[in-house]
């Protein structure tokens, strides 16, 4: 996060139109790779690197002791105020990335600190609506010999340590993220909540993107996503932190650092499919559209992926997408698959972020398969992620008409309405085709929703059903009713479905 890295902008939302043939992209990411991508750049685009180099040192087991944890009282639910975040700033991309942590962080609610690299001078005024900051201790005294990188990733790695330092009371898990990670902290909640904080885990996710994960690790949770320590493990983490740091002076990131150390002491990534590093390029339109059934934890990387809505600003697409979140946070993308038979229309609802349209029968395996509208993170090739993708067709007879996001409005309290609102690339030309022009009718989707509970996450997740209210007599608003389904209901384009 601290390297200099530059944004290729390309328009907005071409995923739409995407007009250039396989072979020309393929051509052009051959000359991209062969000009342009030094190995130098090559790990400048990267976050969360490590040598190639393979360690050789003689690791001394540290032995541990089962301790007793007194400090809380297990049989509360674990909230907002047993975890203390720690963030990974610096002063220097302070004032830009402030604006994403301001978007989530909940002054006298949330607790924990952004991590400085300096000393603000004495007449910058820190915001009140903003982490207070600490400052890292000095670690000039550690060892750090990956070439390509920063120092800066000694520091980051001991924010953990720091943090557990500060002795807070009620702790029960550490959160780690950088200054642009933006955490959906009810969603955190509910995901923590579900595991014994006595316990020692470590919980977070991958890299979208295969050749990260090749390269740097599969069994570590990815920095930017953020992660989180039970509290007894980050005890026996602190420990032996330092130690590590110099054992592992070859990485270049300090997720990777802390991985290793955790390694050590032999306790494995818990994987939450809701953490999202976005170790993506391009358009994150087809990721977020299909989000896995598991709520939605945190994204990242916002400054290096073309803004999540057309028409706004990157800040103002996480502020809309944040507003939606608050409004019913378990339902926030969680997708929704209904049918109209009489047309053999096939609907794509992703809550709070948009909805596609196909005026054919599309199978929910398809639907549930995310469009690549995006490339790798390091080297902007078209996959492999760590997902199924399809690709996204040229011809607009072969692709969903889109609906994004355009207001929410809350409807008795615990119901809301999200309305999407047909999207039109500049210069896009709709399908003439006979089944399209009754659905190039539909301007708007009108999507009701009881409010989510989260206790659903404690049970066994599944997607929830959706139909279509306005069947017959959908003009330019379809009326959409996302539910729980029922006992035998499935997503399944056929007429006649056995019930038993
Ligand atoms: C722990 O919580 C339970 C239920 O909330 C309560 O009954 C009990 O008294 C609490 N114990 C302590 C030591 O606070
Ligand atoms: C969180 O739980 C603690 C008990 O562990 C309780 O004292 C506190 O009021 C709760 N805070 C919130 C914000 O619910
Ligand atoms: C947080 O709490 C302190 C002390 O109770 C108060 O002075 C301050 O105004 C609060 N800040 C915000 C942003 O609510
Ligand atoms: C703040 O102080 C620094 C040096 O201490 C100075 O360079 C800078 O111009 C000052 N900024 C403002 C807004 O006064
Ligand atoms: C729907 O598709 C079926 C075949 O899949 C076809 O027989 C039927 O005529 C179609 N209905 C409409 C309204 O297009
Ligand atoms: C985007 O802007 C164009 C023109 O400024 C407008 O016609 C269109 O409705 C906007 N789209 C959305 C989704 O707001
Ligand atoms: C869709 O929602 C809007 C409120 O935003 C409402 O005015 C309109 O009547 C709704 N349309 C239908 C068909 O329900």
């Amino acid at each position: 996060m601290f390297s200099t890295r530059k944004t290729i902008n390309h328009d907005p939302f071409s995923f739409l139109k995407i007009l250039v043939p396989p072979t020309i992209i393929k051509a052009i990411y051959l000359c991209f790779v062969a000009s342009v991508v030094s190995l130098i750049l090559y790990f400048a685009f990267s976050n969360y690197s490590h040598c190639f180099t393979q360690h050789h040192n003689v690791v001394v087991p540290t032995i541990f002791n089962h301790r007793t944890i007194t400090t809380v009282n297990s049989s509360d639910k674990t909230n907002i105020s047993h975890i203390l975040f720690g963030i990974g700033g610096s002063l220097k991309s302070w004032n830009k990335r402030r604006h994403y942590i301001d978007l989530w962080w909940k002054p006298n609610v949330t607790r924990g600190f952004v991590w400085l690299d300096q000393k603000p001078s004495s007449n910058m005024t820190w915001p009140e609506t903003s982490p207070a900051y600490k400052v890292s201790a000095d670690t000039s005294q550690f060892k750090y010999s990956c070439w390509y990188g920063s120092r800066s990733a000694i520091r980051i790695a001991r924010i953990v340590k720091e943090s557990f330092e500060l002795g807070l009371e009620n702790i029960r898990w550490f959160v780690m993220g950088d200054d642009d990670t933006v955490f959906f902290t009810d969603n955190l909640v509910t995901v923590l909540a579900k595991y014994n904080h006595n316990e020692m885990y470590y919980i977070g996710g991958n890299s979208e993107s295969v050749e990260q994960d090749v390269l740097h690790s599969y069994t570590m949770a990815y920095g930017g996503g953020g992660f989180a320590l039970s509290y007894p493990l980050a005890a026996e983490l602190v420990r032996v932190l330092d130690g590590c740091i110099d054992r592992y002076d070859k990485f270049y990131g300090s997720d990777q650092k802390v991985q290793g150390c955790l390694s050590e002491i032999g306790v494995p990534v818990t994987k939450e499919l809701g953490f999202h590093q976005m170790d993506i390029r391009g358009s994150p339109y087809g990721l977020l559209a299909a989000h896995p059934v598991a709520p939605l934890v945190s994204l990242h990387h916002f400054d290096y992926m073309e803004p999540m809505f057309p028409n706004l600003t990157r800040i103002d697409s996480v502020r809309k997408l944040v507003g939606v979140y608050k409004m019913d946070p378990g339902r926030t993308l969680q997708h929704s698959f209904c049918y109209d038979l009489s047309r053999n229309w096939s609907v794509s609802v992703s809550w709070g972020y948009t909805v596609q349209l196909y005026p054919s029968l599309v199978t929910a395996k398809m639907l549930d398969t995310a469009l690549e509208t995006f490339h790798t993170w390091k080297s902007w090739k078209l996959g492999p992620y760590t997902f199924n993708t399809r690709s996204v067709s040229s011809d607009p007879c072969k692709r969903p008409l889109v609906y994004f996001l355009d207001r929410v409005e809350s409807v008795d309290g615990d119901e809301t309405l999200t309305v999407y609102k047909r999207y039109v690339q500049k210069g896009e030309k709709d399908c003439p085709q006979r089944d399209y022009i009754p659905a190039l009718e539909v301007q708007f989707f009108n999507v009701s929703a009881s409010s989510f509970n989260p206790n659903l996450w404690n049970k066994a997740p599944r997607r929830q059903c959706c139909e279509i209210v306005n069947g017959g007599e959908v003009k330019s608003v379809a009326q959409i009713k996302v539910r729980g389904c029922n006992r035998f209901e499935r997503a399944t384009p056929v007429k006649k479905v056995e019930t038993l």
